[in-house]
């Protein structure tokens, strides 16, 4: 090809339109995309106001801040993250993780109810995944078809709703809390109900304890009634699947750290587990051992028969090596260092107490302050966030920010980031939420 053909098919490119590009070159699956994050563009607006010399408030992110403003990092994490050896660095992790790593996560999830679980024949087996992103996407590809429904609380972590459309299957919702109790048990009952009418299997996930973006928290008897529900279900309909993901993702920064784990020991004991309902717990040690960036996760399922666990495993190694292969090793084995010793142990502890007082403080100082303003937040208890139900809620979001709080517009209200709001402005920033609901009611 001569250079001149060369400089004018260049310029050709040149001449695209982005609209062309993309229909040329996406198909509409993809096209059809967006990623760009609502939560981003609240950081950005606090930052400038930050640069630009306001008495800003920061609370857009997810992540758990110190009062000074910087990440909060569990020193003995990092400190055992860096004295392993070069080989955990390096190596590939096996598939389904590392064998001890696997074992000590059910621990992990379920605290001292593991061993009344397994005492009770019910039996159980984690996979190592990316975050606990991984486990929920590892779930909603393997226990839906394409074109069902997966059943969420109405009000749920937005990247919830991308994973469903990834694995292209629907949403179908039922309300975050009843009136009398906390669960809306006749809505749940009903939509779990339609949902069979409509398809083979029933995926559920549930984020509790410290819910995003609520902090609501279930009750010991909320847990056991959501769980004789999905229980009861599966029990009368025997033709169809029926799994309760439990998105534990918060667990170590709620009162109650196993209260699952609890529960289910109680329902193990029953001995009324049937054979179509599965138990998923997606652990995650992004918030509780501040490892965000490492993408450590598992799906732990557990299930009364022992080959049909195996035969989950299978499945859903399928699905991690299609997708992103293997997950990362060094976390794994920098958390099985933790575990294992008692002193590491004790250090990851106390400093995980020390976030878990700090959070904790920060509720209570804003809670008090909304209740003495009248501010309708929801039931808020523990972990990251509160949550202001409004039609408008970009425009208190606004309010908010001409007044210095920088919070999250969400369909139906705003999040508050209390992780991310230092505990010296909680009742300061309550305060403004509360000027800026007056001003849009
Ligand atoms: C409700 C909920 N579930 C799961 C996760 C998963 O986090 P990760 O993939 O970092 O473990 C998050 C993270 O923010 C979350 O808010």
């Amino acid at each position: 090809m001569k250079p001149e053909e060369i400089a004018a098919m260049s310029e050709d490119e040149k001449s695209w339109t982005l609209e062309e590009l993309e229909a040329t070159m996406l198909p509409s699956h993809a096209g059809n995309k967006e990623g760009r994050d609502v939560i981003f563009s609240w950081l950005a607006k606090y930052q400038e106001a930050k640069a630009s010399g306001q008495n800003a408030i920061n609370g857009t992110v997810g992540s758990l801040l110190e009062d000074n403003g910087e990440l909060a990092v569990n020193p003995m994490v990092s400190k055992t993250l860096r004295e392993q050896a070069d080989l955990e660095m390096s190596a590939y992790a096996p598939l389904p993780g590392l064998p001890h790593f696997r074992t000590m996560v059910q621990e992990l999830s379920m605290g001292d109810g593991l061993p009344v679980i397994q005492k009770h024949g019910i039996h159980m087996d984690a996979v190592i995944t990316p975050g606990g992103t991984g486990a929920l996407y590892m779930s909603a590809r393997n226990l839906l078809s394409p074109g069902d429904a997966l059943l969420l609380r109405d009000l749920h972590w937005g990247p919830y709703n991308t994973i469903a459309k990834e694995c292209d299957i629907n949403t179908a919702t039922w309300p975050l809390y009843g009136e009398e109790s906390q669960v809306d048990e006749a809505a749940l009952t009903s939509m779990i109900a339609q949902l069979m009418n409509d398809q083979d299997n029933v995926l559920s996930w549930l984020n509790d304890p410290a819910h995003n973006p609520t902090g609501m928290t279930l009750t010991y008897s909320s847990r056991a009634r959501v769980l004789s529900i999905f229980a009861k279900a599966a029990k009368d309909n025997p033709d169809k699947g029926v799994t309760l993901f439990i998105d534990g993702a918060y667990a170590a920064y709620s009162d109650d750290h196993h209260g699952w784990g609890h529960t289910l020991a109680e329902f193990a004991k029953e001995c009324i587990w049937p054979g179509n309902l599965l138990i998923c717990f997606g652990f995650s040690a992004s918030k509780s051992h501040t490892l965000y960036g490492q993408r450590c996760g598992a799906l732990v399922m557990l299930h009364p028969n022992r080959a049909f666990v195996d035969k989950l495993v299978e499945v859903m190694l399928h699905t991690g090596r299609g997708t992103w292969s293997g997950a990362a090793r060094l976390p794994q084995a920098t958390l099985h260092s933790i575990h294992s010793d008692v002193d590491k142990y004790v250090g990851w502890l106390s400093e995980r107490d020390r976030l878990q007082q700090m959070l904790n403080e920060r509720r209570t100082l804003f809670n008090a302050r909304c209740e003495k303003e009248g501010v309708p937040i929801l039931p808020s208890h523990d972990g990251y966030f509160a949550f202001l139900p409004h039609d408008t809620p970009v425009q208190v979001a606004q309010a908010a920010a001409a007044r210095g709080l920088y919070v999250v517009p969400l369909n139906g209200g705003i999040r508050i980031g209390l992780c991310s709001i230092p505990t010296y402005n909680a009742d300061r920033a309550a305060g403004i939420l509360a000027e800026a609901w007056r001003m849009s009611a």
